[in-house]
This record gives C-alpha cells, sequence and structure tokens, in this order.
C-alpha cells in the first residue's frame, strides 16, 4: 500500500504540486466524516488521474447555523485510515486560519441559482461553499474535481463558477449513494437514533411512491410534474411529525426552475432535528 500524505498547509501542497507538475490530478473536496459516499468519488477520481486528493475542511463561512456547525463531525484519523486504504495520494486538512487569514474579506458569488431552494432556507451556504471551492481549485489547479448529485445545487453552482470563471477544472459528477433502507448517505446521518434512521428511510420510499406515479403519467402521455408535486407533497404529510419536510420541488436540471415537463426532485427535511437532502431525476427511476 502506498503512503496516503497528509498535510496541513498551502506551502505543502504547492511544493508537493511543483514536484508533480506532469501527472494529471483528481480533487475531491469534503468536510470529513466521510462515508461510502465519499468514498465512491474517491474510485471515480481513482479512475479519472494520475494523482487523487482529497480535502477535508469543515468550512465555516458555509454554516449559516453555528449548532450546526459545532455538531458537524470531526474525524480526521477515521478519516485517515479509510483514505489510506483507498489509495489516495495526498490528503489537505488545513485549519480555519490557514485558510482564512484574519482580514479574509473576498467572496465569490454565483447569483441566481444561488438564492432558490436551499439558498431560500441556508442563507450565505452558497457564497461559503463557492468561496473555499474556488480557493482550492485555485490552489490545487486540478484536472479533475468531483462533487456527488446529492447535492446537486450545489453542483450545478459549481459547474456554473467553473463556466462563469474559466475554470480549466473538469468537474465531474458523482452518483448519490443510498443505505440499503434507501436514506441518502450523510455525515449527518450519524446524528440520527435508530427508529430516526427508519423515519428518515421514508423519505426515499416516498420518493419510489413518486417514480410509480411518474411512470403511470408518462406512459399515459399526460405527464405533468405538478400533479407529481402534488402527491408527493401530500404522501410527506403523512410522514409527519417525525419527519417534517421543509421544501420538495420539481426541477429542470440546467436553470433548477419549474417547469411542467421538470423531473428533478430537490427537498430538504427535518428529522429528529436533522436536517436532511435528497434528490432524484424520475427520467432515471426503473420503471419495474
Ligand atoms: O459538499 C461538501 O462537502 C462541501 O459543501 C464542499 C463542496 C466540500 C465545500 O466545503
Amino acid at each position: 500500500m502506498s503512503e496516503t500524505l497528509l498535510y496541513h498547509s498551502i506551502s505543502e501542497i504547492s511544493n508537493y504540486l511543483n514536484k508533480h507538475k506532469d501527472s494529471s490530478l483528481a480533487l475531491v473536496p469534503t468536510m470529513g466524516a466521510l462515508h461510502r459516499g465519499h468514498l465512491s468519488l474517491v474510485k471515480k477520481a481513482k479512475e479519472l488521474a494520475d494523482l487523487v486528493a482529497v480535502s477535508i475542511f469543515v468550512n465555516p463561512l458555509q454554516f449559516n447555523d453555528k449548532n450546526d456547525l459545532a455538531k458537524y463531525p470531526r474525524e480526521l484519523e477515521k478519516d485517515q485510515d479509510l483514505l489510506m486504504r483507498e489509495g489516495v495520494d495526498l490528503i489537505f486538512a488545513p485549519s480555519e486560519s490557514e485558510l482564512y487569514n484574519a482580514d479574509f474579506s473576498s467572496y465569490i458569488e454565483v447569483g441566481d441559482l444561488t438564492t432558490i431552494l436551499e439558498g431560500v432556507y441556508r442563507p450565505g451556504h452558497f457564497r461559503g461553499v463557492t468561496t473555499v471551492v474556488a480557493k482550492l481549485l485555485n490552489l490545487f489547479i486540478p484536472t479533475y474535481a468531483i462533487f456527488g448529485e446529492k447535492d446537486f445545487q450545489q453542483l450545478r453552482i459549481i459547474e456554473k463558477l467553473v463556466k462563469d470563471l474559466s475554470y480549466k477544472t473538469k468537474i465531474v459528477r458523482g452518483e448519490l449513494i443510498r443505505e440499503e433502507s434507501g436514506l441518502a448517505l450523510s455525515s449527518r446521518n450519524a446524528r440520527l437514533s435508530e427508529k430516526g434512521r427508519q423515519e428518515a428511510a421514508k423519505i426515499y420510499q416516498t420518493l419510489q411512491e413518486g417514480g410509480k406515479l411518474y411512470h403511470s403519467l408518462t406512459l399515459a402521455g399526460n405527464y405533468d410534474s405538478l400533479e407529481l408535486k402534488a402527491f408527493l407533497s401530500k404522501q410527506f404529510i403523512k410522514l409527519e411529525p417525525e419527519v417534517m419536510l421543509e421544501y420538495l420541488e420539481l426541477i429542470d436540471e440546467s436553470d433548477l426552475k419549474n417547469s411542467t415537463e421538470a423531473t428533478r426532485v430537490v427537498l430538504a427535511a427535518y428529522v429528529e432535528g436533522v436536517r436532511l437532502i435528497d434528490t432524484i431525476n424520475y427520467v432515471n427511476f426503473p420503471s419495474k
């Protein structure tokens, strides 16, 4: 097994990159507390590039809720172990002051895509995400950067950032990975009790019911996302109070706006006070 280097400083990363100028590099940005979802992004990265780097940084700029930031799991040793077993070349785990100097005041704003959906409930969140992602892209100048589809809006915003600001990095999409119960893998799931996990699994069960309606409407030639949204909203009301839906929308993948043909669901819901998100595109949902 080859060694996985752990660096905390920007200068160490720069030195490493200077020595590996001729190799392609895939970066997987994370906030740690790694699970199978992250590891599937790492696998994809390994298929694409000579070298794989994973950044682990719980980015305070993207937390609009200080309580959520304080409770976010931090498990660097465990993460390091997992990444070593996956054969990752480099881990970058900076301190807050390494990335944000005391008088830090420069931010990246992507615009319209950031003020809808998650942006309504988490003001400032995407500005924090795009600022840290821009810093990581500037620092690593990776050939590829891999982001999971679970945070679908984040993924689209990062794709837009890279296009608008002419970054050379190719953004690669990684599929959403679920637990056997259907619950979308998330570092936040660790905060759920066993009962909470069972309740949370009903989110995907409900999305599956929506999938059946999607296929029967499509087959009959009268698909209308408004009908599907009304059905899903009614089904989610039945899960209250254990599952409290915050929002659910059917959106087009390009502009993230509603339309009658939209097939991508995005939602956020609370279970045991933990905020969970999920997404599915019914076009890819099996009809049997
Ligand atoms: O998806 C995440 O884990 C974070 O938002 C990211 C992209 C690593 C930026 O902090």
